[in-house]
């Protein structure tokens, strides 16, 4: 099978990863890649992968099979869509579907109609009418963007003026189009995990639970960032709580979805919020986390390929995912700065010498080859990533890779885990 992925990130890296490890894999492309990718697969970096149009032509004429799409930004713009149209088999939703992540009111409106238990909220198109409803149910109090922002469109706001100004500021356009509408919710209370179940229109397969830190601080504080690490299973995702998400949330949703004719293929990724034993949904999104994804790809290795082509072709009721007793755990290795601003072109070394085997790997979140050597080309650079029977054994080799990395331009939380550990 010749197989092409979409994206650049530490998400990548790892689909890249386990693709290759799995025998039905030819030929892989990545698009556009990065400098850890490169080193095990092609890269196709000039690609435009927000071009429908050009990456339908790319993967005729590269022969390719089986298309994987990494990360939202292509789904929303209807990349699926066009390479299912032309025959490509595709593993991602189509750009309606994406709304379930492209639109946070839209995600709202199918919990209404499913009865999927989320956070009480009401969405507005105009700053005083949203005002006025900030007033009306008092902080704590969540302000959120309605389309797609980078992971930077949620406030947390703690008192009534918080909120305004958050209003404020999306109705001025601090996000471009995707505050011109603003969904406010009820602040929930609980312990977040994620749940990620493969969807293939129809039927639905859990393939893991992941928890990961958003905060930059030790101890989860400071401000939000893509996620500085993550670790698989989630212990506080029991199997009870798993099946009441499952059953109250993600069947009713992805059936609501097929009612209305968007029927979603790919993965969802089920951000919930638990108390007392009972899940709510926080978000979807409609593509892997990242890091979550090295975590997840770590665990599945081969068998990611087989379930994401089931998933893509209908298939997902004849397969089952083979589970090892183990656990997972990805440090992220960020630029110092970070989620502020921060320099890009340091040289990261120390890459050489860490291990790269079904236990060990260092994926490539944003680097780039420059005379030879590897350096940053972002916030987020490398995911530190190691498997284990406990979670702590997955901890020490993660953080015992971490500690052979010579990168004084980086950084990483030395606590990833602590909340399981
Ligand atoms: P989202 O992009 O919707 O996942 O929001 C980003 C983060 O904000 C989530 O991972 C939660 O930590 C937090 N969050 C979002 N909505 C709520 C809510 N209604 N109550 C509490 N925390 C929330
Ligand atoms: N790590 C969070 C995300 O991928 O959205």
């Amino acid at each position: 099978m010749n197989i092409l992925i979409l994206g650049s990130g530490g998400r990548e890296h790892s689909l890249a990863w386990a693709a290759l490890q799995n025998p039905k894999c030819d030929r892989l492309i990545v698009a556009p890649g990065n400098a850890g990718i490169a080193a095990i697969a092609e890269c196709a970096s000039r690609l435009d992968i927000m071009n429908p149009g050009a990456v339908v032509t790319f993967a005729e004429q590269e022969a390719i099979d089986f298309v994987i799409i990494g990360p939202e930004a292509p789904l929303a713009a209807g990349v699926a869509d066009r390479l299912r149209e032309a025959g490509v088999l595709t593993f991602g939703p189509s750009k309606a579907a994406a709304q379930l992540e492209a639109s946070k009111r839209f995600t709202k409106e199918i919990c209404d109609a499913c009865n999927a238990p989320t956070a009480g909220y009401g969405h507005f198109t105009d700053a005083a009418a949203a005002q006025d409803y900030v007033t009306a149910q008092g902080a704590p109090i969540v302000v959120k963007a309605d389309g797609l922002a980078a992971g930077k469109g949620v406030i947390i706001a703690e008192t009534v003026e918080e909120a305004h100004a958050a209003i404020d500021d999306m109705f001025g356009g601090a996000f471009g189009g995707a505050g011109a509408e603003v969904v406010i919710e009820e602040f929930m209370e609980g312990e977040e995990a994620s749940l990620f179940v493969l969807c293939d229109g129809e039927n639905i397969l859990s393939i893991g639970s992941a928890q990961d830190h958003k905060r930059v601080g030790e101890g989860d504080t400071g401000p939000n960032t893509g996620g500085m690490g993550a670790y698989s299973p989630a212990p506080v995702l029991t199997p009870d709580i798993e099946a009441r998400a499952m059953d109250d949330i993600v069947r009713p949703t992805i059936a609501e979805m097929a009612r209305r004719g968007m029927p979603f293929q790919g993965v969802l990724y089920v951000g919930l919020m638990i108390q007392n034993g009972q899940p709510r949904l926080v978000e979807y999104n409609v593509r892997f986390g990242d890091p979550e994804c090295q975590v997840l790809m770590m665990r599945l290795g081969a068998q990611a390929l087989d379930l994401m082509h089931a998933s893509a072709d209908g298939r997902l009721d004849q397969t089952g995912v083979t589970w090892a007793e183990d656990h997972a755990l990805c440090v992220v290795m960020a630029a110092n700065g970070y989620p502020g601003d921060y320099a890009k072109g340091s040289v990261i070394g120390g890459l050489e010498d860490s291990p790269s085997d079904s236990f060990n790997m260092v994926f490539h979140a944003g680097t780039a080859t420059k005379d030879g050597k590897i350096t940053a080309a972002g916030g987020r650079v490398l995911g530190v990533t190691a498997r284990g029977a406990t979670l702590r054994e997955a901890a020490d080799r993660a953080y015992g890779m971490v500690d052979r990395i010579d990168w004084p331009e980086g950084f990483c939380r030395r606590d990833i885990g602590w909340r399981a550990l």
